[in-house]
Parts: structure tokens; C-alpha cells; sequence
């Protein structure tokens, strides 16, 4: 039975079903379809529209409804074009001529529209709490990592040495970034457009504030045709995922090479390495190149969906059905990389010597040297003109640097000091910088603000932590939590 069979007759073709069906994916939706649904059916009785003892009914048919799903008792039927048609047809067997009165004042847009968000809100926010648990494998690993440390670089050339624990934590910020879009993303998104209908509001007297506050939402939306075609959300966590796609591809690339017999700084734990079905001697590094391979996926995700939009008219058009299955899937590939990649980091064995013997290179204390002459007084442009021809005599002439920082009336051996191995990594004492002091300072913040984002996603909007429903503080609000 379809939804408009007074209009059409029942007659819909069988291949115009299995093409526009949704139900074999929006299924995800079916927990807050049934929440948004007592919602609506609340405010329904609070507007004198269902008597007390009707709301009470379908209240009741929406629970058994929900036991059923629950339990996989759930028996979807072939006439079930999506979640929302399942649901309410279950909802009329259950409570008859009253089910019939569930979709009273209300439109599949505008409730598509306010599950959607129900799902992006608990959704994104267990994102982030997966983003968070990464973080705190990077801070630990930071934390033991203690003064050991590598070439860092630019170019893929080694630059300047870095204390392994900065370079960590610079994966930790970018994260932290991350964090930081998923909670404002739910922040815009908590907004109720249900009560816009199908496009214009309803005759009825609705009262869409009361049902966007039961739902948790900061308050309903301004204009019926921008809520039910509004897809700006999706757009936005989709680009949420595609960045932090982007950072833990960025993540698994490190890996891929750090773990290669070229670079040799780091081994992978056996649980999270791959064989090949040909070669016995190998051990790969499949979780770091699936991270940086699912990069691609997400932001095809995004960019599909950004293309849907971009041809649509006001207000709802079917085309809009496709912000799900992207949507689905980049969260629950993000949820997938995030826990392999926390394993893989928890569990990498670093290879400290290798690190540091690529960071011991003679030149890599130029810099130094060129800062240590204009501490001593001489422009750095000069500085750095006499260091460079000390490198390039070095080079020529097969003279190990040291030697010639020895031999040079400005420099001597205070300057020549500076080429020892470990030395050139204590010298970056500048706030933020990659020296032991800065780094001490930057694990304590780092800390800190690890312990500020875990309490902002214990406060977002149907947190876990507390009911979804009415008087949910925002992140804007200090009570509660
Ligand atoms: N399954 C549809 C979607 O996800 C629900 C809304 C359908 N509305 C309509 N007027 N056909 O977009």
C-alpha cells in the first residue's frame, strides 16, 4: 500500500519501487524517526488536536514499535518505501483509525529532515568521542616518548630535529581541529524543522517551538521552505569527516614510510600488520594505507553530495534522498579508521636509534650555527651566507663540518659543540617549538584541552551522558552535565 493510494491507485510499477526505495538503508533512521515521532504526536495533544487518551495510544504503539526494532522482531513489509512509512504503517496496524492520525500536520520532508538531524547529532558527537580516544593514544605515546627524536622535514628533506613527542602532538592539534568542527557542526544543525510540512506550515495549530524543544533542538526553524530543503548539515559533517579523513590519511602515510626498511623508524605490531599470499618475508602495513586510502572515499562523499545540491530548486526533491547513504557510510568508515589507526599507534614499537641517527646528520644544526653568529652579533643574512659556504666546503672537499666549525675564527668550539648528536633538538626553546622546554609545555595544554573537549561532547546536545530530550543544555550552557 503506498502513502498517497487516494491520488494514484496502488498500481506503482515494480522497478520504480526498487528504484526509489530507501528503506534498505534509512533504516538507520528508525530510532529517531520513532523519537521525533513522539514528539510530534505530544505536540499533536498539547494543540488539542489528538485527545489525551489518542496520545497516549500512539505513544504506546511507537514504544511496541520500538521493542520490535529492538528485538529484530521488526518485520519490514514490501510496501515499505522508507523507515518513516514503515513505522507509521506498523504504528496503524497496532493502533488503528488513531495510527492513522500519527501523521497528522506532518510531512515526510519535514520528518526526513528532523531525523536526519537527530542522527548527526548523536552520530557526530560519537565521532569525535573516537577522535578523542586517538588523541589520548597520541598524548601517551607523546608522554613515554620522552627526549628521543627525528628529522623533521620539509620537502621530504631532513630540516631541522624534532622531539618524537612534537611530532605526535602535531597530529594531536590537527585532531583537535577536528574535535573542534564536530561540536559546532552539531551546534548549527540542533535545529527542529519539523512543523514546515511538506514546504509551507500546516492549517493546523501547530506549535513547532514546543516539539523542537522536547527534541532537544535550540529552537525551530525560521522559514518552512529553507527547513525542508535545507541539506547544509550534511554538507558541513560530511566535510568534517573528509578532513579528518584527510588528517588520519596523512597519519597512515607516516607509517607506510616511518615502518619501511628505507626509513626503519618505527615496527608494527604483528595485530596490526598484514601478510602477503606470496611473499613469506613480508609484514605490511595495511591499516596505514587503508587510512590513507578511505581519504578518497570520504571526500567522494562529500563532493557527490555538494553536486545533488548544487542542481536543486526550492524546496524538497526527491534528489535530496541521497544525502544518506554517503552520509552513513563516511561516518561509519571514520568510526572504522579511527579505532584501527588508535590500535596501530597504541602498539607501534619506535625504533629510537634509527631516528636519531637520521636526525645526527652533519648540516642538520646549521641553522644554529647561522643563529649563534647573530647572537654573537652578525646580520643573519650574513650568517646564514658563511654557514652555507662552510657546507658546501664540507661537501667538496670531504671535510667533516665540525672541522671547519672549529677552524673558523668566528665560530670555534663552542660553535662545533652545537653538531653533537642531540644537541640541535634542546636549542628550539620558542614557544610552540620542537625543543624539550616548549614541548614540556605543549603536553600540558594539550592535556588541558583534552580534558576541556571531553566535557564540551559530555554537554552537547543528546549527549549520551544525558536524555535527548527536553532541557538538554546547548554547548553555550553552564548547567547541567
Ligand atoms: N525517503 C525520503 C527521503 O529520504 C523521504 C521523503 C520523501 N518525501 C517525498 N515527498 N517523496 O528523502
Amino acid at each position: 500500500m503506498t502513502l498517497w493510494q487516494g491520488r494514484l491507485g496502488d498500481g506503482m510499477a515494480e522497478e520504480v519501487a526498487a528504484f526509489t526505495a530507501s528503506v534498505q538503508f534509512d533504516q538507520a533512521l528508525a530510532e529517531d524517526d520513532l523519537t521525533g515521532s513522539r514528539a510530534h504526536v505530544k505536540g499533536l495533544g498539547k494543540a488539542g488536536i489528538l485527545a489525551d487518551d489518542e496520545v497516549t495510544v500512539l505513544l504506546e504503539a511507537l514504544d511496541r514499535v520500538g521493542r520490535e526494532l529492538d528485538g529484530g522482531t521488526f518485520v519490514f513489509q514490501p510496501g515499505d518505501e522508507d523507515v518513516h512509512t514503515a513505522v507509521e504503517r506498523r504504528v496503524t496496524e497496532l493502533a488503528g483509525d488513531i495510527g492513522a492520525k500519527l501523521h497528522t500536520g506532518r510531512s515526510r520532508n519535514d520528518q526526513v529532515a528532523a531525523d536526519l538531524r537527530l542522527w548527526c547529532r548523536r552520530s557526530l558527537g560519537a565521532v569525535a568521542e573516537d577522535v578523542i580516544g586517538l588523541q589520548d593514544v597520541l598524548l601517551g605515546r607523546a608522554r613515554e616518548a620522552g627526549d628521543a627524536y627525528l628529522p623533521g622535514y620539509t620537502h621530504m628533506q631532513r630540516a631541522q630535529p624534532v622531539l618524537l613527542a612534537h611530532h605526535l602532538l602535531a597530529h594531536g592539534w590537527a585532531l583537535a581541529r577536528d574535535v573542534d568542527r564536530l561540536v559546532a557542526t552539531v551546534e548549527r544543525l540542533n535545529v527542529s524543522p519539523l512543523g514546515a510540512g511538506a514546504l509551507a506550515g500546516s492549517s493546523l495549530p501547530l506549535d513547532p517551538d514546543y516539539v523542537a524543544e522536547e527534541l532537544g533542538f535550540h529552537g525551530r526553524f525560521e522559514n518552512s521552505l529553507d527547513a525542508v530543503s535545507d541539506r547544509d548539515f550534511v554538507a558541513e559533517a560530511l566535510f568534517d569527516l573528509a578532513l579528518l579523513g584527510v588528517h588520519l590519511s596523512r597519519m597512515g602515510e607516516e607509517v607506510a614510510l616511518w615502518s619501511s626498511e628505507e626509513f626503519g623508524f618505527c615496527a608494527l605490531d604483528d595485530a596490526y600488520a598484514t601478510g602477503s599470499s606470496m611473499l613469506p618475508q613480508k609484514k605490511n602495513p595495511d591499516v596505514a594505507e587503508l587510512a590513507r586510502g578511505k581519504a578518497g572515499r570520504l571526500i567522494g562523499h562529500l563532493t557527490g553530495l555538494l553536486v545533488t545540491l548544487k542542481g536543486l530548486p526550492l524546496a524538497y526533491n526527491r534528489d535530496l534522498q541521497e544525502d544518506k547513504e554517503p552520509l552513513f557510510d563516511s561516518v561509519a568508515q571514520v568510526h572504522l579508521a579511527l579505532r584501527a589507526l588508535t590500535g596501530l599507534f597504541a602498539t607501534l614499537g619506535w625504533d629510537h636509534d634509527r631516528m636519531q641517527a637520521a636526525a645526527d646528520g652533519p648540516a642538520v644544526a646549521a641553522i644554529d650555527l647561522a643563529e649563534l653568529l647573530v647572537e654573537r652579533g652578525m646580520p643573519f643574512r650574513q650568517a646564514h651566507a658563511l654557514i652555507g659556504g662552510l657546507v658546501r666546503e664540507s661537501l667538496e672537499r670531504h671535510v667533516p663540518l665540525a672541522e671547519l666549525v672549529e677552524a673558523h675564527p668566528s665560530l670555534g668550539d663552542d660553535a662545533a659543540r652545537l653538531l653533537e648528536p642531540g644537541v640541535a633538538v634542546t636549542r628550539r626553546t620558542t614557544p610552540g617549538g620542537a625543543g624539550p622546554g616548549p614541548v614540556a609545555d605543549q603536553l600540558e595544554r594539550f592535556t588541558r584541552r583534552l580534558g576541556v573537549d571531553r566535557a564540551r561532547l559530555a554537554l552537547r546536545p543528546g549527549s549520551r551522558g544525558g536524555s535527548p530530550a527536553p532541557g538538554v543544555p546547548g554547548p553555550a550552557s553552564s548547567s547541567g552535565g
